[in-house]
């Protein structure tokens, strides 16, 4: 997370209760909110993810609303819609869908644990899940047929082959594919590679004739959903500068210019940083879930996941963009991505004092992971771990100091025992 934000004039917004209850886009229902804002908010992630604009309303304009907590709820919210679209026959009116069974969730192995968790609370099947109850030891991308947890990745990104060869077999039986691709693994910080994993899909999909949305049809027979907690935030400013020639580094595409995209999550909180968790889900107004409730208590459309939600969010998250521009935000990426090959160039200095230390970072990622150290260095840096390595993600706020201490204290005779 972020902690380079300053939202003190904000203080008293702290004394009103601001609640933007139900659909950004419906009648306010609540007198005091922040729907205006967040209408900003979202606009400006339109333009961010090259989404068609709002103005005229056509199926391809984005929709979305800013969350009540942070990229999970943004998960959860897109495979439920994913789970609707695919199951519904009438989710956009006049075409029908050509489902035979149930969707199937693929994510990889580097995914957040929240896929599961929502996966498992919305009642839609992983491929492992499935692979385990109906096709014991038949999956097509491991040596001895074990369904693994997640899809294969190469060097922390899912790898389109083994994702294609995974949905051919789900497909083949009539699944339709949910498939999570990130823009920022959590430990690696990894770019899934949208335009090279859609090149793999496609000819699957059509083989099995599912509708991939290239016939002009108003309608497809998978979803695409990308989790960019950190990601998605942070790689368009990286464009911008790579565009200004202020950094050589650059990640893949992942944004709305990409048919194939249905949805994208960020969290406020970790790129531009917010007192308290929040987000942005976004799809395709022709995604826009139809409300299974139409609450006359509230008057306006129920179609988000939340009732009630909170109106700061959008003032902060609105503040934050207002006031830092996307050449500041460029100038901001710039520096924490070359600031992430300083830390890793540094800390593979370490193996002059320590042989067996690793070091790895999957440029443009701001995640270096390494050998994980001693535990009260461990604590002392509030590293992050995960088995045998620990990792530090070059926020905003990180300075060039508080690396070079990290590297001292790791030099010290005893920092891997
Ligand atoms: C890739 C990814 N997805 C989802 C999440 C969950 O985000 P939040 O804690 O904002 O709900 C995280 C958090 O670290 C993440 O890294």
């Amino acid at each position: 997370m972020s902690q380079a934000f300053d939202y003190a004039a904000l203080a008293p917004f702290l004394s009103v209760h601001l609640n933007n209850l139900g659909d950004p886009y419906a009648a306010e229902s609540t007198l005091l909110n922040t729907r205006a804002l967040e209408q900003e908010v979202l606009a400006y992630f339109g333009k961010l993810w090259r989404s068609t604009d709002r103005k005229p309303l056509v199926p391809e304009s984005f929709w979305g609303y800013l969350l009540g907590m942070g990229a999970t709820e943004g998960n959860m919210y897109a495979l439920w819609s994913a789970r609707e679209y695919l199951r519904t026959q009438d989710f956009t009116e006049g075409a029908k869908s050509s489902v035979r069974e149930e969707p199937v969730v693929f994510y990889s192995e580097a995914s957040h644990y929240s896929m599961a968790k929502c996966a498992s609370a919305l009642g839609i099947p992983t491929f492992e899940d499935l692979g385990n109850g109906l096709y014991p030891g038949q999956c097509p991308v491991t040596s001895d047929g074990r369904w693994p947890h997640g899809v294969p990745t190469d060097n922390g990104a899912v790898d389109p082959e083994r994702l294609a060869e995974l949905v051919d077999f789900f497909a083949d039986k009539g699944h339709p594919p949910i498939i999570v691709l990130n823009a920022g693994t959590t430990f690696a910080g990894s770019f899934d590679d949208s335009p090279a994993v859609w090149q793999a899909l496609c000819p699957v999909l059509e083989r099995h004739s599912f509708r991939t949305g290239t016939d002009g049809a108003n309608r497809q027979d998978f979803w695409i959903h990308v989790d960019g907690a950190l990601g998605a935030a942070y790689l368009p400013y990286l464009e911008m500068a790579h565009t200004q020639k202020l950094t050589s580094e650059r990640g893949p595409r992942f944004d709305f210019s990409l048919p194939y995209i249905c949805s994208i999550v960020t969290s406020s909180h970790k790129w531009y940083g917010a007192p308290f968790a929040s987000g942005v889900y976004m799809s395709r107004e022709k995604y826009r879930m139809r409300p299974e409730t139409h609450p006359e208590y509230v008057s306006t459309p129920d179609t988000t996941l939340c009732g009630s939600r909170n109106g700061l969010s959008a003032l902060i998250l609105w503040y934050a963009l207002a006031t830092i521009s996307p050449d500041e935000q460029a100038a901001t990426a710039a520096r924490c991505t070359e600031l992430a090959a300083y830390a890793h160039h540094q800390l593979q200095s370490i193996s002059e004092w320590h042989p067996s230390f690793q070091v790895h970072r999957a440029p443009p990622s701001l995640a270096v992971r390494f050998t994980r150290p001693r535990p009260d260095i461990f604590d002392r840096f509030h590293l992050s771990g995960e088995g045998k390595l620990a990792h530090i993600v070059v926020m905003p706020h990180v300075t060039r100091s508080a690396i070079d201490l990290l590297v001292d204290a790791l030099r010290s005779t005893d920092a891997l025992a």
